[in-house]
């Protein structure tokens, strides 16, 4: 991407999906300082631009557009035209949705309605950096996947299985991209308070505010840490539990709550 006689190479550019709440809101917040451009996402215009008014008073440079992480177009000339304004530092595909669905009927619209923005969002967001970064032989992108993404559960599908992706995909692209230069991370959090989870009605262990997350995050990504996955020990439990057989995970799984 070519740098316009506009673009400001001494602001610090930071793309972040899904701002207007939760761990996205607190990740902007925490990012938000003098000399940082903060290109934020959402599809809420208000709470949108709350976040982009919290993040201008802590002296950030701020654009906020509510951009749909599903259209490919809109997302690549959003990324673009921040490209345009400031060196891109770092990119967080952050934007997600979760729930359950009433009947079988509705049951592929709502697997669409989940993967379309999980993974759909996720490569629109992340492709559009990729050759930018490339070319400035510099850049960092944190895919937002999930503790979901390390275990197969029946009562979070097909969330669970477009965390398998988000996380993948970003170790993957991790390997690929580091003889460009460019750093990649999968972001895993467990339960972390925000408007998604305070729609579930069982009981979330270890779960910890969007803002000690943000933090986590962030210190994960100064560290180029591949995997920010956490707390431990939720990880440690998927972890064991991966370690099962497989038909008493299939047991133990099946039996989980639901979304
Ligand atoms: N909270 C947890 O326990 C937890 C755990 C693991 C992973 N995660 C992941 O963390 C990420 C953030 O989730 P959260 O917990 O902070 O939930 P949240 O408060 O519901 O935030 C989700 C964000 O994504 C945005 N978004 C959803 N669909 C979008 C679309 N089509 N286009 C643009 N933006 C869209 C939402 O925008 P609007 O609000 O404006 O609609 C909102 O800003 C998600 O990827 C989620 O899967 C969360």
């Amino acid at each position: 991407m070519q740098q316009t006689p506009q673009s400001n190479t001494a602001l610090v550019g930071i793309v972040i999906t899904g701002a207007s709440s939760g761990i996205g809101q607190a990740l902007a917040e925490h990012y938000a300082r003098p000399g940082i451009l903060l290109a934020l996402t959402g599809r809420d215009a208000t709470r949108l631009q709350a976040v982009a008014e919290t993040c201008r008073q802590r002296g950030a440079t701020v654009d906020a557009e509510t951009v749909p992480v599903t259209n490919r177009a809109a997302m690549a000339s959003f990324i673009e035209r921040i490209a345009a304004r400031s060196r891109l530092d770092l990119v967080i595909a952050n934007a997600g949705v979760s729930g359950g669905f009433k009947d079988w009927g509705g049951f592929d619209a709502h697997v669409r309605a989940i993967t379309d923005v999980n993974i759909g969002g996720v490569i629109n967001t992340v492709n559009p950096a990729v050759p930018i970064m490339v070319k400035q032989r510099s850049g960092q992108i944190a895919v937002v996947a999930s503790l979901a993404g390390f275990l197969s559960m029946p009562g979070a599908g097909p969330y669970s299985s477009s965390k398998h992706f988000a996380r993948s995909y970003a170790e993957e692209l991790r390997g690929m991209l580091a003889p460009e230069g460019v750093r990649v991370s999968a972001i895993c959090p467990g339960f972390v308070t925000s408007r998604m989870t305070a729609r579930n009605k069982f009981p979330m262990p270890f779960l910890m505010d969007e803002q000690r997350a943000a933090r986590i995050i962030a210190n994960g990504l100064a560290r180029n840490q591949g995997r920010i996955a956490f707390p431990w020990p939720m990880l440690a439990m998927i972890r064991l539990l991966g370690l099962l057989p497989y038909p008493m995970l299939d047991w133990i799984l099946s039996r989980a709550p639901k979304k």
